[in-house]
């Protein structure tokens, strides 16, 4: 269930009243604690007990080790069966309360209040929940569903710009694989005025809810979303493992022109609309370089993405905008390909 709030917040009160909760724990992080839980406690209308969890923000600590002090956490206060889970936060803070939630005396119910657009139009949608391990990207996580999403988009306000294009980055991917005219939308978008992306946020939501309805276990067409992240993991993976992160959106977009480009070396999209896109792509991404990183490197953390089965690397690729295809098997030397033409553009 997506709701949007209103400035009462009126839905996730009817939701909680119409519910038997035990208690409420909410979890956030620094930034979401300062910037949006004055908002959330200020319109919260209800008797019942709550607990506050807050965390510092960061990729790094979307981990095991965070998930047990969290365990602990709901141990120590007694979290039953009945207690609730609001994850308030980008997506950093919904896969891992997610995962928490999912996982605690064998799942309690939770539900999402992304802060981030990025949380907003993709990571608290779907129920994928999970944690990083090492320095691999979601390596350990659930399918497991949030009972309602919470939409508030007011909460973008405070967002950084470099984080409200990082989300942005998933809404070009909706538009790329699965509905022309979204994309056409953002495409010329100026990502400073936040009034122009309010009204695209909800088309985002609903092209990746209706492949997530279609194939809730990604068996098929719900591949398509991942579009952009074999490579962009990998390289998010190697900054994870530098001891340094980039933004999620931003290694999706450079993903996004290298697995463009893919898809016009395998002869699926023409040269054309190839470079189309990318300009595109670059016109609101900078570069970021994967120069001290060979195509060998690059290459082991590909072969290690849970998309890939019986050791052929497949990849989700298009054929034109809006049209994408999931499961392309893709030889080493096209991924290098790709790879050096990316690094060319420096
Ligand atoms: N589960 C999924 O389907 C899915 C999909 C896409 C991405 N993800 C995951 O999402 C994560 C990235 O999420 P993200 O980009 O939202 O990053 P994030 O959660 O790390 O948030 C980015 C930064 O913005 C801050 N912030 C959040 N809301 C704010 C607000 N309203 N005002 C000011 N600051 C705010 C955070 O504290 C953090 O510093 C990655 O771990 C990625 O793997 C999951």
């Amino acid at each position: 269930m997506i709701s949007i709030l209103d400035a009462d917040f009126t839905a996730l009160n009817e939701y909680i009243a119409a519910q038997n909760f035990s208690k409420l724990f909410i979890l956030c992080d620094e930034n979401t604690h300062e910037y949006c839980l004055p908002t959330l406690l200020g319109n919260l209308e209800t008797n019942i007990p709550f607990e506050l969890i807050e965390i510092e923000p960061g990729e790094e600590l979307k981990n095991i080790d965070t998930a047990i002090q969290l365990w602990e956490i709901l141990t120590e206060f007694k979290a039953d069966r009945k207690a609730l889970m609001m994850n308030l936060g980008g997506g950093m803070i919904t896969d891992l309360g997610g995962f928490v939630a999912s996982t605690y005396k064998r799942g309690i119910s939770f539900v999402h209040i992304p802060t981030t657009l990025l949380a907003m139009c993709d990571a608290s949608l779907g129920g994928k929940t999970g944690v990083d391990h090492g320095f691999l990207k979601n390596l350990i996580g659930t399918f497991a569903l949030p009972e309602a999403v919470f939409l508030y988009p007011n909460f973008l306000k405070t967002l950084p710009h470099e984080q409200v294009r990082s989300g942005f980055a998933e809404m070009l991917k909706h538009g790329l694989v699965a509905h022309a005219k979204h994309w056409q939308d953002l495409a010329h978008l100026s990502l400073d005025k936040l009034e122009l992306i309010y009204p695209n946020i909800e088309t985002s939501m609903q092209i990746k809810q209706k492949l997530v309805d279609e194939d809730f276990k990604e068996t098929g067409s719900r591949k398509l979303l991942n579009f952009g992240h074999t490579v962009g993991h990998a390289v998010e993976s190697l900054f994870l493992h530098e001891g340094t992160t980039i933004p999620h959106g931003e290694a999706v977009a450079l993903g996004m022109i290298v697995e463009t480009k893919l898809s016009e070396i395998k002869g699926l999209l023409n040269k054309k609309e190839c470079m189309e896109i990318i300009e595109i792509i670059r016109s609101f991404y900078p570069y970021i370089s994967i120069e001290a990183w060979n195509n060998a490197t690059l290459l082991s953390l590909i072969q290690n993405d849970k998309k890939n089965s019986h050791s052929a690397l497949l990849f989700t690729l298009i054929s034109t905008i809006g049209k994408g295809h999931w499961d392309v098997a893709c030889q080493e030397e096209e991924i290098f390909e790709a790879l050096d033409f990316y690094r060319a553009m420096s």
